[in-house]
């Protein structure tokens, strides 16, 4: 699907300008992109202690942990890579929190320091929903997130 994502990047600048935690920016980016078309799971993972945790996110619920290397999120943490997934069911390792989740999307993002701080994973129910615009997107977005944990 080509998604235009110019109004959701200009509405997430608005709303994180001048708001310093972390958890409500998380919140409102989640509920922006939610809004997307075919969006049907979107949201944070978080570097805690060895182990992703889920954080803000929009849609059904969610596994809490994923370990480093498991699964599309852990690999995106684990390769340091943005990991687009055509079909979940061709995936080894897929973690399937909802049988509807058909394509996937998973944009790593980094502390200042260079290290993966996050994930950001977005699950759609058709096969084949994310492409190169996507993921253009979702990274410059990724680069804004590093630029609002840094300060
Ligand atoms: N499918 C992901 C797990 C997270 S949920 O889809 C919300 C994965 O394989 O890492």
């Amino acid at each position: 699907m080509n998604r235009n994502y110019n109004h959701a990047l200009q509405q997430i600048e608005g709303v994180v300008s001048g708001e310093s935690d972390l958890i409500a920016n998380l919140s409102n980016i989640a509920a922006i992109l939610k809004e997307l078309e075919g969006y049907f799971w979107v949201g944070f993972y978080l570097v805690k202690e060895g182990e992703l945790v889920v954080g803000p996110f929009q849609g059904p619920v969610a596994c809490s942990r994923i370990a480093k290397g498991k699964g599309v999120c852990g690999a995106a943490w684990a390769e340091k890579r943005t990991i687009l997934v055509e079909n979940v069911h061709d995936f080894p390792g897929h973690i399937a929190c909802s049988p509807l989740s058909q394509s996937e999307i998973v944009v790593p993002i980094s502390d200042s320091t260079g290290e993966v701080a996050m994930v950001l994973d977005v699950d759609s129910s058709s096969v084949g929903d994310f492409g190169e615009n996507d993921q253009v997107a979702l990274e410059k977005l990724a680069k804004m997130i590093t630029k609002l944990i840094s300060v």
